[in-house]
């Protein structure tokens, strides 16, 4: 039997079952304590009920391995959809890079719904939750819409952008029969030598709390049922940007999963905020983070996770932990597991090795580490989700929309973005806006022709990669689509040219990354960077740097090399929004979302060490 055949059929059955079947009235008898008979259709799949009601009488059809299996998530890579049915597990996720073969958005669809498939045959039909980072638009997926990342976002100051940008992220996302994104970030970086300060908006709170707010509502729409929005997860839950130099415990890493070196005071008033927007925006799950604050792993913190988040912050929704945070925990597994639910974790995300984990799980349930009543409200926090999402009632999410994938008028939004996004920050005797009708453009450097440079990390696979990964626009291109006929641009990646031009664009900046592999001791612009900047110094009339980068770099003699200086931070795949700005089709209007430090000793930000180059919301405008 082919997937569709299958898909249709457990629909179809659903469908029976509540249709044919006398719906139970809805008096005392049918509620939670006193599951419907066998010949009753089931109240939980009754969408007229109202939502706790549904929630108390499943779990109350649950046996304790329903219950474990969907408190258990699973990468995609190591699970097939029959281990989805026969373990009952609750959710999927593809990580970074998780793509089928070959990568389309039509083969997503079809992988996703072959676990949705799965997770209806099992004996109650509890519908799958499918997650991915749709960190800048649906970015494992080649041809969707590559929105800049969140660090420009967080220079346009523009929360209703930001919304939208979420909006037809969600549309991308849903298509695929995917149900929820692990976005937006709201950490607060105050560090910028982390590699994920570009996923941040800000390092200042009050602007990542009302960003972080509007890509959430951008997401989950007015109505999480609707089919066209997804669940969004504010992570990582709390204090990731405030990790001290060195003390990750993870090899390689420096800040990344490192310890959050601030008081109680401190965390609350930098790091907190953002959750209490997101979670009066309608947050329904947030992801903890791989730090440490107070001397515990906050996969570990029961205080936070359940006294402050839950208790005073009033979240109903569900945690989710992070990939494989919780083996970091404790050496002894059950102590580790035991540990995470008790402290408030509700879905693990294993991501490996689910056997292992409901085993564990199983056993420490079995001998009173975990107490029965912790599972039921982890279970009952998850189904309440899964209800409002509308799984229940269209499990597939909406692969209708599979054409808008990376449609036209998505494109047209994100170009908007990264024209909003740009920065200027030298403008000398306003060489900026450029002619389109000048006579010669020079274009150097790597990044100016490469779909891969321009997007970053989390873009096709994990760490992002250099060149064609997936359709758009590059910045050369965007620049040729917009000068006059008579104009000759000549690209060169080293920037060498034989003969001079009234302008010169000299391209450079930081190569892809995610994660602690970007954390970096050192922000100085690359020595060949500089090399190539001064040799088109040499062969430009007016020299424009254009910065591609995830954060502030260490100019040096730049500023005072060039002419004019553009931060495009990481633009995604509609390089013709750079070009809207050097060509005046767009105003600048960017202001810097993170201070700009003048040397590496001004990193950490803090009191006392002078005048950085640029401060905070900085940025040139033009007309
Ligand atoms: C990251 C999360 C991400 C998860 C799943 C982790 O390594 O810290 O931000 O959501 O992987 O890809
Ligand atoms: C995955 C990411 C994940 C990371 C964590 C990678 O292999 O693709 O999604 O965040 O591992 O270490």
């Amino acid at each position: 039997m082919n997937l569709k055949s299958l898909l249709s059929l457990s629909l179809i059955g659903l469908l029976l079952l509540s249709a044919c079947q006398p719906t139970p009235a809805p008096t005392p008898s049918a509620t939670a304590t006193s599951p419907a008979t066998a010949e009753s259709a089931p109240l939980y799949l009754d969408a007229t009920q109202p939502l706790e009601a549904r929630v108390e009488d499943l779990l109350a059809r649950m046996t304790l391995a329903e219950k474990i299996g969907q408190m258990t998530q699973v990468e995609k890579n190591s699970i097939t959809p029959e281990a989805v049915r026969d373990y009952a597990i609750g959710s999927v996720l593809s990580g970074g890079g998780g793509s089928p073969t070959p990568n389309t958005p039509a083969a997503w669809a079809e992988m996703v719904q072959a676990y949705k498939a799965a997770a209806l045959e099992t004996r109650l039909g509890i519908p799958l939750i499918y997650g991915v980072d749709a960190v800048h638009g649906h970015n494992n997926v080649k041809g969707a819409t590559i929105f800049p990342h969140a660090i420009g976002l967080g220079a346009t100051r523009n929360p209703d952008l930001v919304r939208r940008i979420g909006e037809v992220t969600a549309l991308e996302v849903a298509a695929t029969s995917v149900d929820w994104d692990f976005a937006p970030v709201v950490a607060v970086p105050q560090d910028i030598r982390w590699g994920r300060t570009y996923e941040a908006y800000s390092e200042d709170t009050a602007l990542v709390s009302e960003l972080a707010a509007a890509y959430l509502t951008g997401l989950q729409g007015a109505d999480l049922a609707d089919p066209r929005t997804v669940l969004a997860t504010p992570k990582h839950f709390v204090g990731d940007g405030g990790t001290a130099w060195g003390s990750s415990t993870t090899e390689n890493y420096k800040l990344d999963q490192g310890v959050t070196e601030v008081d109680e005071a401190t965390l609350r008033a930098v790091h907190l905020p953002p959750y209490q927007a997101a979670i009066a925006a309608g947050a329904q799950s947030i992801m903890v983070s791989y730090s440490s604050w107070g001397g515990m792993k906050m996969h570990a913190q029961r205080y936070l996770l359940t006294d402050v988040l839950k208790g005073e912050l009033g979240f109903t929704g569900f945690l989710v932990s992070d990939w494989g945070a919780v083996d970091q925990i404790d050496p002894d597994y059950k102590t580790a597991v035991a540990t995470a639910i008790n402290a408030g974790l509700d879905m693990i995300m294993v991501p490996y090795n689910y056997q292992r984990f409901i085993t564990t799980l199983t056993q420490a349930v079995e001998e009173g580490l975990v107490p029965q009543a912790r599972i039921d409200d982890a279970v009952r926090r998850i189904l309440r989700v899964k209800f409002k999402l509308g799984l229940f009632e269209h499990p597939m999410g909406a692969p209708e929309l599979l054409p808008l994938v990376g449609a036209d008028e998505h494109r047209a939004l994100a170009r908007e973005a990264v024209a909003e996004s740009l920065v200027l920050l030298k403008n000398e005797a306003a060489v900026l806006p450029l002619s389109k009708s000048v006579s010669a453009i020079h274009v150097g450097g790597a990044a100016a022709d490469n779909i891969g440079l321009q997007c970053g990390g989390w873009t096709i696979s994990w760490q992002g990669q250099v060149g064609d990964s997936t359709p758009g626009t590059t910045l050369l291109e965007g620049i040729q689509a917009t000068v006059s006929s008579g104009t000759a641009v000549r690209f060169n990646r080293f920037g060498k040219f034989e003969t001079n031009a009234e302008v010169g664009i000299a391209v450079v900046g930081e190569r892809p990354y995610a994660e602690g592999v970007g954390d970096a001791e050192d922000l100085s612009l690359d020595p060949a960077d500089l090399q190539l900047i001064q040799r088109m110094r040499k062969t430009s009339d007016k020299l424009i740097v254009l910065l591609i980068t995830g954060r502030p770099l260490i100019l040096g003699e730049v500023l005072d090399l060039a002419d004019a200086v553009v931060v495009a931070w990481l633009p995604g795949s509609e390089g013709q929004g750079v070009a809207d700005g050097l060509f005046g089709d767009a105003p600048f209007r960017g202001k810097l979302p993170f201070t700009w430090p003048a040397s590496m000793e001004q990193i950490p930000r803090g009191q006392g060490k002078g005048e950085p180059l640029f401060p905070f919301g900085y940025g040139l405008t033009t007309p």
